[in-house]
């Protein structure tokens, strides 16, 4: 099938390279030039495993393509995806404006019937804006007997693993009332619909609701962990020990309750405003969820509150190694990441910062290259020089099994703040640390 995905981002990227894996054509359009440019060059703009190989290869065999032309682009697919950025607008609620200018360009630029697909994370009733906005601007081009439809099709994968998710989804949620496209979309991922029927099919209001519940629920696991780890911190429990206790239990399950340092990225922090916000339009006052936001924004200074009781007042000059800024694993994405948080309560202190990540180097250094108080290291090893502490906020898998030794040897006292539990407290005690995790630290 021919297929157009508007925005060449995590979701787009991915999308249209698994669609053009499995023998789809797809033409990928981005307002971003340079970005369009370099990945017709091979050089993929983000970390995501598998992605650059998978992009390549399509490309080189001519069902991936590239392009700035958004003429061309709703020219080609009879199926448009908009999987443009839903950034939070200053009140919390989800910014529609890049949808709905792709609404637009399709309407502009169609001369037969088209798919439209709301790929993007969009509120609830975002759809009957795109077909409003579309039907608009076909009547400006006196063009009202152009049919098309509008459908949401959310997307569920997490970024990391966001090849292995799209090939390999949960479920496929097609929320639209034409049978037409439904057909459409059922055969689009015939491919990847094989071992059982995995795709829904909803209204459109309850496929656009399906997504932000979905992100909600989760966020909402994190939060509750965070909530019984300081209660543990401050009851002489250890929140390790409790959540294999409550993750035993089937009706609970051990994903998303590990305790740390708050979630982030680009989707729950601003899906959990933004559905709040969808909430208060209506005068529903969305309790949980705001109490999920709070308890996450405070979980975030946890690891400087941690260091100040540590230290004291007495941060100025004083330098602390940082290993991990992405907000998670397998990515280099900083949007809404602990690390900032922290970096930035460290900088405000008067202290210094020497940073590692495996992947986000070079996003960090988009975001904070000007500032003198942070060293980018090239390994992690060399963040440690002359420290007075080593702070780990996200949890890579090469932070694991590190040389504690030659961590000692290189912090000028020998003292770990770790987010992420990733080490026996009992274990570093006797190798000489002072060691500080979440929710485990009782007897400090
Ligand atoms: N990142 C994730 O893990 C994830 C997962 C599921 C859903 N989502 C949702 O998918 C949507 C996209 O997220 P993302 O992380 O891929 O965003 P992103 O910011 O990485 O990419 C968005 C892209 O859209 C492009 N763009 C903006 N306006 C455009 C236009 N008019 N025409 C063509 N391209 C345009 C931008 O230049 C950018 O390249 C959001 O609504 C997000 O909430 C994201």
């Amino acid at each position: 099938m021919n297929v157009t995905v508007f925005g060449t981002g995590y979701v787009g990227l991915v999308q249209g390279a698994i669609l053009a894996d499995v023998g789809h054509h797809v033409m990928c359009v981005d307002v971003d030039a340079d970005k369009i440019e370099r990945l017709k060059q091979g050089i993929i703009p983000i970390y995501e495993p598998g992605l650059e190989p998978l992009v390549k290869e399509n490309y080189a065999a001519g069902r991936l393509d590239f392009t700035t032309d958004a003429a061309e682009g709703v020219k080609h697919g009879d199926i448009q995806f908009i999987a443009v950025g839903t950034p939070p607008d200053e009140d919390g609620s989800a910014d529609l404006k890049y949808v709905l200018v792709v609404a637009e360009t399709i309407a502009q630029h169609m001369e037969r019937h088209r798919i439209v697909v709301d790929k993007s994370t969009v509120p609830v009733g975002t759809a009957d804006k795109v077909r409003i906005r579309m039907q608009e601007v076909l009547a400006s081009r006196g063009r009202e007997d152009l049919t098309f439809d509008v459908v949401s099709n959310p997307e569920f994968l997490k970024e990391g693993s966001a090849v292995a998710d799209c090939q390999k989804p949960d479920r496929i949620i097609i929320g639209t009332e034409s049978e037409d496209s439904v057909d459409a979309m059922r055969e689009l991922y015939t491919p990847f619909n094989r071992n059982h029927d995995k795709v829904m099919v909803m209204d459109v209001r309850s496929a656009e609701l399906t997504k932000y519940a979905a992100n909600c629920m989760l966020a909402t696991k994190i939060s509750f962990m965070n909530e019984i780890a300081n209660l543990a911190e401050r009851l002489g429990a250890d929140v390790e020990m409790v959540r294999q206790g409550i993750g035993s239990d089937p009706r609970i399950g051990y994903h998303f309750i590990y305790p740390g340092v708050g979630y982030g990225g680009s989707c729950f922090p601003k899906d959990v405003q933004a559905l709040i916000r969808t909430a208060g339009d209506i005068d529903f006052d969305a309790k949980v969820l705001k109490a999920v936001e709070a308890r996450n924004a405070e979980q975030k200074t946890t690891l400087f509150q941690k260091v100040r009781a540590h230290f004291g007042d007495e941060l100025a000059g004083k330098t602390f190694a940082v290993w991990g800024l992405a907000f998670k694993p397998n990515t280099d994405d900083m949007r809404e990441a602990p690390s900032r948080v922290l970096m930035e309560a460290l900088w405000e202190a008067g202290a210094k910062v020497q940073a590692y990540d495996p992947e986000a180097m070079e996003e960090a250094q988009r975001l904070y290259g000007t500032r003198d108080e942070l060293t980018l290291c090239g390994t992690k090893e060399t963040a440690l020089r002359g420290a007075d502490a080593l702070v780990i906020v996200t949890e890579w898998q090469s932070f694991r099994a590190p040389d504690f030794e030659l961590i000692k040897q290189q912090l000028s006292e020998p003292t770990i703040f770790d987010g992420r539990n990733m080490f026996d407290p009992r274990r570093m005690a006797k190798k000489g640390f002072t060691y500080y995790s979440v929710g485990r630290n009782a007897n400090r």
